[in-house]
Order: structure tokens, then C-alpha cells, then sequence
């Protein structure tokens, strides 16, 4: 009797893992990989660009890198067309999302003086990737501010609105009868909050108590404006989507304890809601308990008026709606708590303005860089929150990866490990309802890895730095990655065979 119901309760897990491996990506849903322009371009000073923040940075600052290392050559994809649309093909994207330089297309950052060249690289590479019907989708920007804009204030100078606004205009108009899926900004956190309020991107301002907040304001005005831009006078005759990406982690709360959860609910503001509140909330502005615990803290600390500027009641409404998708970044989570937290933050900053703690489960698998591990079914978790939080908009995940040291070469099966895993909770997601369009795997190539340079790897293909070739060879999880385009199923037991990497038919 025991035994037949074992092997009964067997006969259903079984069933159930079998279903469970049948789910498929719809046909039209679109799996791709991503990249940035600084990341992987070279050619820094090559056919007329401009210098931006990251070679500004690297080359007067090198020791905050960790190798010392710079973008100035990186994957030197700027000489690489044809072999990056071909590991493309190799693999049988669908899309492939990459950012512009925007001083690659205006050399002073201002639209006066349009670099042909740099519009010709761009030009080569859509070009390329139609023939093969692999769709381009493009970020306008991805942290690379021409330095010269970074001289007047940059996110800071609310000017910047104008100056992005006038950016989007040149590419629109040489880039959008080709290309039907725009992202403004890649993660505004990562540039306002680290770049403005902290230390750990370009150009490292640590303004701790203001940078991140006057950022924030004018990123979304710009982001806004561009909008309106593609909106109002490319849209109808283009027929493209105009969105933004935003860097959302999960955040869980580490007890049920009603501190805890208003502790994930404000930090979940701090984070992500600063940016995508104003964009996706019916009723649009800065989250509300954010903009009363700012008020609070500035306050207490002798400020006059609050540090997070306030949007007029006409920039709320200008900015509420301006999204026809929502870019999801996803990577990691935390649990969050309101009492436990160390150090306690000594100076003033978004950090001690929300003043939470986080943590991760040693039990999380960890990656080789110390702010990614694996958080199970966090993509699930955060895509099906943000469908309720945002009345249900379109979802593309526009970046999800995982990191690995140099050393590992090509064996990497942490990173097998973490996209079927990744790919399971994006087929939960369908399930659940979510409108998700798209995928896209960090990264097609190893890059420069900003801060951390050339010492964490995120490649599906590896890359030879030493080489001034800079060989392009793929990794183990290029070949299952390939293998799950190509059935439109993930298949757990499925073993590469390494060896040789070929196109399929019709790529
Ligand atoms: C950033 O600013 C804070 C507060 O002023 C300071 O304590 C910290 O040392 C600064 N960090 C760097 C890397 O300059």
C-alpha cells in the first residue's frame, strides 16, 4: 500500500517536472542579450568622439578601478561589427539591446555638431543585425555623459532636460527608421544615486545629502522631455515604443513585523519607486513617504527646505505616463529590517535618510561580485509586484546575469545555474499574467565592468583582454543559452557539446 503510494506521489512529481519543462516562450516573445557603449566600444578618442565621464575618470583618476584598467579599447567593438552580430547569430537572438555613445554622436554633447562618423558605427551595426532580422532595440544612454555637460553640473544642471532632449532629436532622426524600441536612461539609481550621491560610478561626486535628489528631478524631466519628443514627432511616422530601464531588486521584508515591512515599502521608494513612481503611478510625483521622510531629516539636520527638490504640479503631470514599456534590470534581492542594521550611517545621505538594513542568506548562491547572488524567484517576485503596484504596464527585462573571476574561463555553470533558473521565474511571470515582451541576458561579451574593470566577467562569450584581437570565445552558457532559443523550452539535462559553434538556418 505505502509503497504504490510512493510510487504514485512519484508519478506525479515526475508528470509535474515534465509539464513543468514543457512550458514554451511564446513565439513573439523576445530573448536577447544586452550591452553598453563605454563597456565594450574602445575606440575612445577614435573618427572624431568626444571624452566622456568614464574616460575622463579613468584617465585622471585610474586608481578607483580596480585593475587600474579603462574602456579606452575594452571588446573594441567599434572594429568588431560583423563579429558581434555574428555571435548574435550564433546564438539565434531574437534582439539585441545596445546603448549609444552619446559623445561618440556629438563630440561636445551639444547638437550643433554631429559626428558622422560615430552615426556610421551605429549605422553598420543596425544595418548588419537587420540582414539577420535580429531586432535592435537601443538605450540613449547608459552612464556616458560627454565630459563637457559634466563641466556645467550635468544631472545636477536642470539644463540637462534641454541638452537630452536635443541628443534624442539627432539619433530619432538618423537611427528611427530602422529602429522601433527606445530606452531613454539605463537604471537612473546607477547614475543618480552612485554616480551623484555616492562613489561608485562616474563622475563619483559623493554629494551624500543632495546629489541623488537633484538627479533624480532633472533625470526624469529629461527622460520626460525625450518622450514627448519621440511622442510628438516620430512616433506616428516611425511607429516605435519609447520607454525607460529601470535597476529594480527585490526587496523582502526580514520578519513579518509591521516595522519591518514599512522598512521594504520606504526602501523599495529609496531605490526604484523615486523613479518609477513618478513615470508608472496613476497619481504620479515623488512617493509619498519618501518625500515626508526627507522633509523629517532635512529638517533635523538644519536644512531650510527639504533636499528632494519638489515637482511642480505641472511637471507631475508631465512626467506621470511618459513610458509605453517598463525596462526591468533585475540581478538581486535583500531582506530588509528596521531595527538591524550596521555600521549606523554617520553621514547624511539617502542611506540614513531611509535609515533600513539589509541582508542576504549566506544559503544565497553567491557570484564573483559581492553585491550578486542568487535570490530564488526574485525576477517572479519583483515582475508580478510591479504589475500590481503599476496597473499592469508592458515589461521588457532588459538585463539579467550573472557575474564570474576571470579564472573560471569557460566552465561556467554557476551561470547555467542561475539563468534556468532566471528563465523558470520569467515563464512563472507569463503564467501570472505579467505583460513581458522580452529578455535580454546580461552580457553578449565580457566587458569593462565599470569600478570593478576587467576583474568580473559577464559574458555569455568570453573575451581575450591580452589579445589586441580581443577573440571572442563562447562560454558553456553560450551554448545553453543557444540551445534554449532555439526549442523555445529550458531543458535542465541538456549537456553542450562544446566544441564547435555554429549558425543554425535562417540566423
Ligand atoms: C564621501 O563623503 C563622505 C561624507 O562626506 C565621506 O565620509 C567619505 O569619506 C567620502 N568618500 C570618498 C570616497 O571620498
Amino acid at each position: 500500500m505505502k509503497t504504490f503510494l510512493l510510487l504514485g506521489l512519484l508519478g506525479a512529481y515526475c508528470s509535474a517536472l515534465s509539464t513543468k519543462q514543457q512550458r514554451r516562450f511564446p513565439d513573439d516573445f523576445l530573448i536577447g542579450t544586452a550591452t553598453a557603449s563605454y563597456q565594450i566600444e574602445g575606440a575612445w578618442n577614435e573618427d572624431g568622439k568626444g571624452e566622456n565621464i568614464w574616460d575622463y575618470i579613468t584617465h585622471n583618476n585610474p586608481t578607483v578601478i580596480v585593475d587600474e584598467s579603462n574602456g579606452d579599447i575594452a571588446a573594441d567593438s567599434y572594429h568588431n561589427v560583423e563579429r558581434d552580430v555574428e555571435m548574435m547569430r550564433e546564438l539565434g537572438l531574437d534582439v539585441y539591446r545596445f546603448s549609444l555613445s552619446w559623445s561618440r554622436i556629438l563630440p561636445s554633447g551639444f547638437a550643433n555638431e554631429v559626428n558622422e562618423a560615430g552615426v556610421d558605427y551605429y549605422n553598420r551595426l543596425i544595418n548588419e543585425m537587420l540582414k539577420y532580422n535580429i531586432t535592435p532595440m537601443i538605450s540613449l544612454y547608459h552612464w556616458d555623459l560627454p565630459q563637457k555637460l559634466q563641466e556645467l553640473g550635468g544631472f545636477a544642471n536642470p539644463l540637462i532636460a534641454d541638452w537630452f532632449e536635443d541628443y534624442a532629436r539627432v539619433v530619432f532622426s538618423k537611427l528611427g527608421d530602422r529602429v522601433k524600441l527606445w530606452i531613454t536612461f539605463n537604471e537612473p539609481r546607477e547614475v543618480c544615486y552612485e554616480g551623484y550621491g555616492f562613489t561608485t560610478k562616474a563622475p563619483i561626486l559623493n554629494a551624500t545629502a543632495v546629489g541623488t535628489y537633484m538627479c533624480a528631478r532633472n533625470l526624469l524631466l529629461a527622460h520626460a522631455k525625450a518622450y514627448y519628443l519621440y511622442n510628438n514627432e516620430f512616433k506616428t511616422k516611425q511607429g516605435g515604443q519609447c520607454g525607460i530601464t529601470i535597476s529594480v531588486n527585490s526587496f523582502k521584508p526580514l520578519t513579518d513585523s509591521e516595522e519591518d515591512r514599512a522598512a521594504t515599502e520606504l526602501k523599495q521608494q529609496a531605490e526604484w519607486g523615486i523613479y518609477a513612481h513618478p513615470i508608472f503611478s496613476q497619481e504620479g510625483g515623488f512617493p509619498k513617504e519618501l518625500v515626508v521622510r526627507v522633509a523629517e531629516k532635512s529638517a533635523e539636520h538644519g536644512y531650510p527646505r527639504t533636499r528632494l527638490p519638489q515637482l511642480s504640479e505641472e511637471e507631475r503631470v508631465l512626467i506621470r505616463g511618459t513610458a509605453d514599456f517598463f525596462g526591468v534590470n533585475h540581478y538581486t534581492g535583500y531582506l530588509v529590517s528596521a531595527t538591524r542594521h550596521t555600521p549606523e550611517y554617520s553621514t547624511v545621505s539617502l542611506l540614513s535618510d531611509i535609515n533600513v538594513g539589509t541582508y542576504r542568506p549566506v544559503e544565497w548562491l553567491q557570484s564573483a561580485a559581492s553585491w550578486l547572488t542568487l535570490m530564488p524567484n526574485s525576477i517572479y517576485d519583483v515582475l508580478t509586484h510591479l504589475k500590481n503596484k503599476y496597473n499592469d504596464p508592458i515589461f521588457y527585462v532588459t538585463e539579467n546575469g550573472w557575474a564570474t573571476s576571470p579564472e573560471i574561463g569557460l566552465e561556467d555553470d554557476d551561470r547555467i545555474t542561475y539563468y534556468r533558473a532566471a528563465l523558470e521565474s520569467i515563464l512563472d511571470s507569463l503564467d501570472a499574467g505579467v505583460r513581458l515582451k522580452g529578455y535580454m541576458a546580461w552580457s553578449l561579451m565580457d566587458n569593462f565592468e565599470w569600478l570593478a574593470g576587467y576583474t568580473e566577467r559577464f559574458g555569455l562569450y568570453e573575451v581575450d583582454f591580452s589579445d589586441p584581437a580581443r577573440p571572442r570565445t563562447p562560454r558553456k552558457s553560450a551554448f545553453v543559452y543557444k540551445e534554449i532559443l532555439r526549442s523555445r523550452v529550458i531543458d535542465h539535462d541538456y549537456e553542450p557539446d562544446t566544441a564547435v559553434m555554429t549558425i543554425d538556418e535562417g540566423h
